[in-house]
């Protein structure tokens, strides 16, 4: 037998994913209802495709500045100014191969060995495991269905210590839509700042907020860019993730920094999907006010509908387009999820996949259609009425 590649040993905290062991399966059965989907069900809006196919036209398939597109960080520059507040400039912002790249870029650049970084969980699959790629140690903070995944800031500044490099934020969440209140982003946010912490915020469901409410952005609290580094894309919002164009914000000498390690990952992005993007950006805004209230119908039925589940416990997300409700506490979620696709051929994704803590939640996307989630349910309700913990 020929040995195995030597492997770099850091690969070994990347896991398998929970999300493609379901879908694996899944693609095994026949008449199986997805609650799995992590992307959004719409079509691309029809004027973002045409940009796209413009710019291929137009020979614009050419490598960008390492920064990106200037048209897309200029507008980028002046929409989250607007939003913010803040004097920003092209310089503030770095165009990446998605928010994943964002993220990549910079949990790896500030995680080491010594090294600790906050996450709260449930946590976005990527976030645990790049911080254990870069040698970095994860401290935990669990947050549970009953307080509708809610973090007390208080918590997250006890466990800010001496060798903490990095908070890591996502609001609205995946795998929970839980959208975080401005106070708890602020405490947080001012707290880090005064201990030399840079706050890492995925802000990439940030335009899919489904109910009225302040602004869930770091980049409005009251703290120097210095402490803040803000990941997010179009993805979701414009319903065009296969686009993979996404962007960092932060001060200018940060990033100088994330600039340059960028050039050795991507080299620089996508050029039509960023000419798609600039079409997305300052097109009208109308398509993603229907996708929102689409979204919203979802979630409020979705709602009501686990309320009728015996054995689940729900709470009402305000974002994204996940909920994440809990089985009763020591329960092993990832029994129930595929017990659940092989009985009723309904597909979840198991909690365990957002962190340890989460072993008795499964996440339940709403990217699908009104009916198919009253379909789901149809079968879910009476199978869950039979089941006894
Ligand atoms: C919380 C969160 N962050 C980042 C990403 C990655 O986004 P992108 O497709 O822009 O790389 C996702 C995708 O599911 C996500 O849910």
């Amino acid at each position: 037998m020929t040995p195995s590649l030597q492997w770099n040993p850091a690969l070994s905290a990347l896991p398998v994913s929970g999300i493609r062991r379901m879908f694996n399966l899944a693609a095994t059965m026949e008449e199986v209802i997805h609650l799995s989907i992590g992307q959004p069900d719409f079509p691309t809006p029809p004027h973002i495709v045409e940009a796209h196919v413009e710019a291929l036209r137009q020979d614009k398939t050419h490598y960008t500045l390492d920064a990106g597109l200037p048209e897309l960080l200029s507008v980028l520059a002046q929409i989250y100014g607007k939003l913010s507040g803040r004097k920003l400039v092209e310089e503030n912002l770095l165009e990446t191969t998605g928010a994943g790249e964002a993220i990549f870029l910079a949990v790896t650049s500030l995680a080491a060995p010594g090294r600790e970084v906050i996450v709260i969980e449930p946590s976005f699959v990527l976030f645990q495991p790049l911080v254990g790629l870069a040698g970095g140690s994860v401290r935990r903070i669990v947050t549970t269905a009953e307080q509708g995944y809610q973090v007390d800031p208080q918590e997250v500044i006890d466990a800010m210590g001496p060798r903490t490099c990095a908070v890591i934020l996502n609001s609205p969440g995946n795998p929970t839509g839980t959208v975080y209140p401005a106070s708890t982003l602020e405490a947080i946010c001012q707290a880090a700042a005064q201990r030399g912490i840079t706050v890492i915020s995925d802000e990439v469901y940030d335009r899919l907020v489904l109910d009225e409410m302040e602004s869930s952005s770091v980049l409005n609290c009251d703290v120097d860019l210095d402490h803040l580094i803000v990941a997010s894309s179009v993805s979701k919002t414009y319903s065009m993730p296969g686009m993979r164009v996404g962007w960092l914000i932060s001060s200018r000498r940060n990033l100088q920094t994330l600039r340059r390690y960028h050039t050795y990952t991507t080299t620089v992005g996508n050029t039509p999907g960023q000419w798609a993007s600039v079409a997305a950006l300052q097109g009208d805004q109308s398509c993603v006010d229907r996708m929102v209230g689409e979204y919203r119908k979802r979630r409020d039925r979705i709602v009501e509908l686990l309320e009728e589940c015996r054995h689940l416990q729900g709470y009402r997300p305000q974002g994204a387009f996940y909920i994440m409700p809990s089985l009763p506490a020591g329960e092993d979620g990832s029994e129930f999820t595929l017990r659940m696709l092989r009985e009723i051929r309904v597909c979840a994704i198991p909690g365990d996949t957002f962190g340890e803590s989460c072993r008795n939640g499964l996440r339940l996307s709403y990217a699908t259609s009104l009916e198919r989630i009253e379909a789901a349910f149809e079968r879910m309700i009476p199978w869950l009425e039979k089941q006894s913990f």
